[in-house]
């Protein structure tokens, strides 16, 4: 798939505010600081549609980017930022499980993790959390360029054993890096693949 156009369209806090032209929606959440407005901005094409930082607690929104006038790839919050304030957390929990359980355009969410790390409980626990509610997801392996392929494989193997204590099957798992684009092809395939 080629992406000829990338436009953000509203930022806010409030589900019922998102667009409700019932566009499909593709939604990237993880860790603060694992890369998902980078990643945004990689398969876009587009270095500062999304708005990056090293300081991690830089996506405070839901943020949506309208690709090619015909759906979403929608931004979110990162969790798991150490620096918030408990009531900034439990804020963050209502809103996010809100747009990831009630938005019925929600494709998919595309669930990042550090490719560097071994398995998170806090990433782990999250994707139970989505299979409880049978909502769909991917894992995005992401900064793979700061890894060797070897230490690649083993932490791919670490969580597929991980997953596989409580899942029958794997979900889809894709492997990127925002700074070499690679997995873009992929990852837009599979989005072209699974949008209706
Ligand atoms: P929050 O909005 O704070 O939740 O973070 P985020 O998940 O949107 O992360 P962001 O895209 O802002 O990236 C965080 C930092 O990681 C930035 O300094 C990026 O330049 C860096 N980064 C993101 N992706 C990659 C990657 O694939 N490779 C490398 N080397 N650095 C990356
Ligand atoms: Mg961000």
């Amino acid at each position: 798939m080629i992406v000829k156009t990338a436009e953000f369209i509203i930022s806010n806090t409030e589900v019922s505010k998102c667009p409700n032209d019932g566009l499909p929606e593709f939604a990237f959440i993880g860790r603060s600081n694992v890369g998902k407005s980078s990643l945004i901005n990689m398969l876009t094409g587009k270095k500062n549609l999304a708005k990056t930082s090293g300081t991690p607690g830089k996506t405070q929104l839901i943020n949506h980017f309208l690709i090619n006038e015909k759906w979403y790839l929608v931004d979110l919050p990162g969790y798991g930022y150490a620096k918030s304030a408990r009531s900034n957390r439990s804020k963050w929990e209502k809103f996010i499980a809100e747009f990831l359980s009630k938005r019925q355009t929600l494709q998919n969410t595309f669930v990042l993790l550090d490719a560097r790390l071994e398995p998170q409980k806090i990433d782990l626990e999250f994707m139970s959390w989505c299979g409880e509610r049978q909502l769909p997801f991917s894992m995005v392996f992401t900064k793979i360029d700061k890894l060797s392929s070897s230490a690649l494989q083993k932490n791919l193997a670490r969580y597929k054993k991980e997953m596989l204590k409580y899942w029958e099957e794997m979900p889809p798992v894709f492997t990127t890096s925002s700074e070499s684009a690679f997995g873009k092809e992929s990852l837009l395939q599979y989005i072209d693949k699974i949008n209706v």
